[in-house]
């Protein structure tokens, strides 16, 4: 099955080329939910400096809790996108009113905090929570409709969105969701590139549709 080819070579390119970030280190859903909110919006690269720099000065939800608005906008100053940072302080009042400070651990729990949807409950489910959970952003989108979708014509926006969660599901394996998952952000990233994707080192050449049609766009 191509889905099962597809997420074997995807986990072992992992392996060999995932990108070595601050956030994968953790399992803390505080750390995860943190990078990934500040993700949502910015480049990796600028996100890592201010992610330290955040969790040195607010290493927990029990102190974003009590720590002032203003300090936690200050932090966050460069990133824009402020309503990320004060949501993110509003999680952390319902985690220690609400939960007794623990992580709720079901989706709808988690998709019923502010600022979360259904990207950031899969990506706090599968990186830090352990469990298996489908996740698709803008880059996983590009990356299934150029492997899958190329050259097919869905008009329905939420037809086309349904299409992405189904294939994020089936690739998903039912061991190695984490490494899947942190794998097709890095594949997104690093090789399926929005403008210049680098096909000639990709495991996927054989059978995607993006490749296919233009290595035959030549003949043209
Ligand atoms: N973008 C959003 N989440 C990410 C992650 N966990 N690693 C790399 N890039 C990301």
């Amino acid at each position: 099955l191509i889905q099962d080819y597809f997420s074997k070579n995807l986990i072992e390119w992992f392996k060999h080329h995932g990108r070595d970030l601050p956030w994968r280190q953790t399992r803390d859903p505080y750390k995860i939910l943190l990078s990934e909110i500040m993700l949502q919006q910015t480049q990796v690269d600028r996100v890592i400096e201010y992610y330290h720099q955040f969790l040195d000065q607010i290493p927990d939800f029990a102190t974003l809790e009590e720590i002032s608005e203003d300090t936690v906008i200050e932090l966050w100053k460069g990133l824009g996108y402020y309503n990320r940072a004060r949501n993110l302080q509003k999680i952390a009042k319902i985690i220690m009113n609400d939960y007794d400070g623990m992580f709720p651990s079901t989706k709808s729990e988690i998709l019923a905090l502010p600022g979360i949807g259904e990207y950031t409950t899969g990506a706090v489910m599968t990186f830090a929570l352990n469990i298996r959970a489908p996740l698709v952003d803008t880059n996983v989108e590009r990356v299934y409709r150029r492997i899958f979708l190329q050259d097919i014509h869905i008009q329905s926006p939420s037809e086309l969105s349904k299409i992405y969660w189904f294939l994020a599901d089936q690739l998903l394996p039912d061991e190695k969701y984490w490494e899947f998952n942190q794998g097709i952000m890095d594949f997104g990233a690093v090789l399926c590139k929005a403008n210049s994707p680098i096909c000639n080192k990709c495991f996927c050449r054989k059978f995607c549709r993006y490749y296919s049609r233009r290595s035959l766009s030549r003949f043209l």
